[in-house]
């Protein structure tokens, strides 16, 4: 079927590491699926949430496959007295000869939509989350070959599913990863076919490309490295995009001073990555910048060490940037974006930063240095200050920036900062379609005061006190930016999943790829992008 997506062939096809033991290799090379292979077969069926103890709300493919099978599906839900709620499940097996199981999901109230105050899509979210939570049920119990209700909106139920099935066990045993689980649309009663493939072929693609910020945000930091992660962005996106990889030495004579004193800490060295995707000729493009912190130590000014194995994650504004384009591509969305990730580690070490010391970026600002944790904003300055030269109509920036957006929103919402109304309203508008949410935060003068008080320099890296950290993060990068559509995404606070968002594991979220996704497509049908 056109539709169904082999997961881990998809998952680690390209991500080949080839430059650690021969064990790694193995472990993440291709792997091919044997075709005497045991095919389980199961079905997932969506019902509503519904007080009634004699009749059961089917979706319109659960009636039908209901219908089929004498209304046996109706007879043993009613069976017991409970209604089902949403996001619970049912599972009935010996219903059908095709299917081993079929589990029926609850997904919430028929005609669910906006809430504001919510800021979701209710029928959406709950349609990804209960589609989600049957994958995993039925995977659990060996079946692996799954089709899926589209419940009524198939780009969330592809969405669901895609995003609830990917682990990342590349690093693991074989007999302790997750087994391989094929899914598709459940068409099979379908008025419309082919525009239900399309929608299922859109959803597995948003998911994708947040699954793949969330592999390379998961990856151990000893096997991203700048280098490593160029590596595997040309493997992924170079059939189509345009991929440059510049160095330490380009970034030299680019003036980047910013950008390099985070990484002259480091032996790793540092690249600056250069993405184009032309879906539509235009001297206009849309910039993505993304921080791409492959480790933060804190260097000098060092972390402490519970909790710093997270700071892998502190590339996730660059691993988005690259799930964004790589959806973005395989859509074949109809817009011009440039893409600028600085790469670096940020390490304590003879050759390190030290707190007190005066760097010069790009646009001739000179910068104290009080604390080098504060790095992301040295990085992007340099590379906000280069997108700026290719006359972008906006641009967007996102970086686990500050743990102060994450005492502020927690795992939320990501925080936006922006100059501009309209794209805001943009940004908001995508978040509603892909759930991952967003929220305004403030670029007052008030923040830039903060920053802008400095002894040796124009600016300090750091706001003074620790008010409103993720604002005067913010401010900073104001001072390097003269478009007037930008967006500053602070993602340090969705940057890992505990559990919040139910159809996504534990772990690097990849959030909010969708989202700038969503909002990407809505760009692409404005005329001058
Ligand atoms: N990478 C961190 C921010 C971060 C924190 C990301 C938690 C993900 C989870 C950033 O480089 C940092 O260390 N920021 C400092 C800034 C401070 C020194 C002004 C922070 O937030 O403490
Ligand atoms: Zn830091
Ligand atoms: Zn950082």
């Amino acid at each position: 079927m056109a539709a169904s997506i082999v997961k881990r062939v998809s998952r680690v096809k390209k991500l080949n590491i080839s430059h650690i033991s021969a064990r790694y290799k193995l472990l993440t090379g291709f792997r091919h699926f044997s075709t005497s292979k045991q095919w389980n077969k199961a079905l997932v069926l969506g019902v509503y949430e519904n007080e009634s103890t004699d009749s059961i709300d089917f979706t319109g493919t659960a009636r039908k496959f209901d219908e089929k099978a004498d209304g046996k599906i109706s007879q043993l839900l009613l069976t017991v007295k409970k209604p089902l709620k949403c996001g619970k499940t049912r599972t009935l097996h010996a219903v059908d000869p095709e299917f081993s199981s079929v589990l029926v999901t609850c997904i919430g109230k028929r005609g669910e939509g906006y809430d504001e105050l919510e800021t979701v899509d209710k029928g959406r979210e709950s349609i990804r989350a209960a589609v989600a939570k049957a994958v995993l049920q039925l995977r659990e119990l060996g079946e692996n070959e799954i089709e899926v209700d589209s419940c009524g909106d198939t780009e969330a139920s592809a969405e669901g599913c895609h995003l609830a099935l990917f682990s990342y066990d590349d690093l693991k045993a074989e007999k302790s990863r997750k087994p391989t689980v094929r899914i598709s649309c459940a068409t099979r009663y379908s008025q419309d076919k082919n525009s239900m493939e399309k929608e299922w072929r859109k959803g597995a693609i948003l998911a994708e490309g947040q699954n793949l910020s969330r592999r390379l945000m998961e990856m151990p930091a000893n096997l991203l490295t700048p280098t490593k992660f160029a590596e595997i962005i040309k493997e992924q996106l170079a059939d189509k995009c345009e991929v440059l990889v510049r160095d330490k030495d380009w970034a030299e004579s680019m003036k980047m001073g910013s950008f390099l004193s985070v990484a002259r800490g480091s032996v790793e060295p540092p690249v600056f990555l250069e993405i184009e995707y032309k879906g539509r000729q235009s001297d206009s493009p849309l910039a993505l910048v993304g921080k791409g912190v492959t480790f933060d130590t804190g260097g000098i000014s060092i972390k402490p060490s519970q909790g710093m194995d997270a700071m892998r994650g502190d590339m996730g504004g660059a691993a988005c940037v690259a799930g964004s384009l790589l959806s973005v591509s395989k859509l074949q969305l109809p817009v011009h974006v440039k893409a600028f990730i600085p790469l670096c580690e940020n390490m304590p070490s003879g050759s390190a930063t030290k707190p007190g010391d005066v760097v010069t970026a790009m646009n001739g600002k000179t910068i104290q240095v009080d604390n080098t944790d504060a790095e992301g904003r040295l990085i992007l300055a340099d590379a906000l200050c280069y997108s700026e030269q290719f006359n972008p109509s906006l641009i967007l920036d996102m970086a686990t920036l500050t743990g102060a957006i994450d005492v502020a929103l927690g795992a939320g919402a990501a925080g936006v900062f922006t100059n501009s109304e309209n794209m805001w309203n943009k940004l908001q508008k995508a978040s509603v379609r892909s759930g991952d949410r967003v929220w305004r935060m403030p670029l007052f003068n008030h923040y830039t005061k903060k920053i802008t008080e400095c002894q040796l320099a124009d600016l300090n890296n750091i706001g003074g006190s620790r008010s409103g950290g993720a604002c005067t993060a913010a401010a900073f990068l104001k001072e390097f930016v003269n478009n007037k559509n930008w967006l500053h995404l602070d993602i340090a606070g969705v940057m890992s999943n505990s559990g919040d968002v139910a159809y996504l594991g534990k772990g690097m979220s990849g959030r909010p790829t969708r989202t700038v996704i969503e909002f990407i497509n809505l760009m692409s049908k404005e005329t001058n992008n």
